[in-house]
């Protein structure tokens, strides 16, 4: 377990993270040393009895899960592709955008009779938003830039992050289909739920209360 006497709260690093810092800045809270990190990576919040781990989103929920962060801001994309022993607790809003299918423009995925190929970086979030139509696809992942798949014709279509679209409508591409709204959500370790529940509680009423003054 992470020390008793403190909260520890893993950030996702980038652009959830600006948003976070932004919203204990509202908050209330010094974030002096977050503003100023360097290359650091675990930050105090002075006063506030708040440590701050900042990992990739997958890290985040690793540590959660294990009970080292007791908390953590980590993406809904992170969170549907990872799925695990942890509590969601709060959707802070930020970092919205969703899941979607998407493929060349003009083209109907569902078209034709054999198997679709879907390339994605999300292959849990793609299985099973295929299952729920009872359609069987082959899905091949992609660790980053999947619009690229159905351009060089390794698939029929993606299952993607798409938050402006201007990524897909550069490429040729566009939606086919939503998928899954996605924000940045706060996840909570159950066993630091029960020890720090006050604490934890505290520091969820204030995101809660704040979280609409961060765009
Ligand atoms: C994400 C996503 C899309 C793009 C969507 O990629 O995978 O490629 O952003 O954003 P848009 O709709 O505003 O254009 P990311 O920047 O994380 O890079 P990656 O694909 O190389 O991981």
């Amino acid at each position: 377990m992470a020390d008793n006497s403190k909260i520890r709260i893993a950030l996702t690093k980038g652009r959830l993270e600006k948003n976070t810092v932004a919203l204990f800045e509202r908050a209330g809270f010094d974030v002096s040393e977050l503003k100023s990190k360097g290359r650091r990576l675990i930050l105090d919040i002075p006063g506030s009895g708040i440590d701050v781990v900042l990992a990739k989103a997958a890290d985040v929920i690793t540590y959660v899960e294990h009970g080292v962060c007791d908390m953590g801001v980590v993406g809904k994309d992170t969170i549907e592709e990872h799925q695990g022993s942890y509590f969601e607790v709060c959707d802070l809003g930020f970092g919205a955008c969703r899941f979607a299918l998407a493929g060349k423009k003009g083209e109907d995925f569902y078209a034709g009779v054999g198997i679709k190929t879907v390339a994605t970086k999300y292959p849990n979030v793609t299985r099973r938003f295929f299952e729920g139509k009872g359609m069987d696809v082959d899905i091949v992942k992609i660790e980053g830039s999947v619009e690229l798949a159905p351009l060089l014709g390794l698939s029929h279509g993606i299952v993607d992050i798409v938050e402006t679209g201007t990524t897909l409508k550069e490429n040729g591409l566009e939606v086919y289909e939503d998928v899954l709204p996605i924000s940045a959500r706060i996840i909570v370790n159950p066993v630091s739920m029960k020890l720090k529940k006050a604490a934890i509680e505290r520091l969820v009423e204030k995101a809660e209360k704040h979280k609409g003054e961060i765009d």
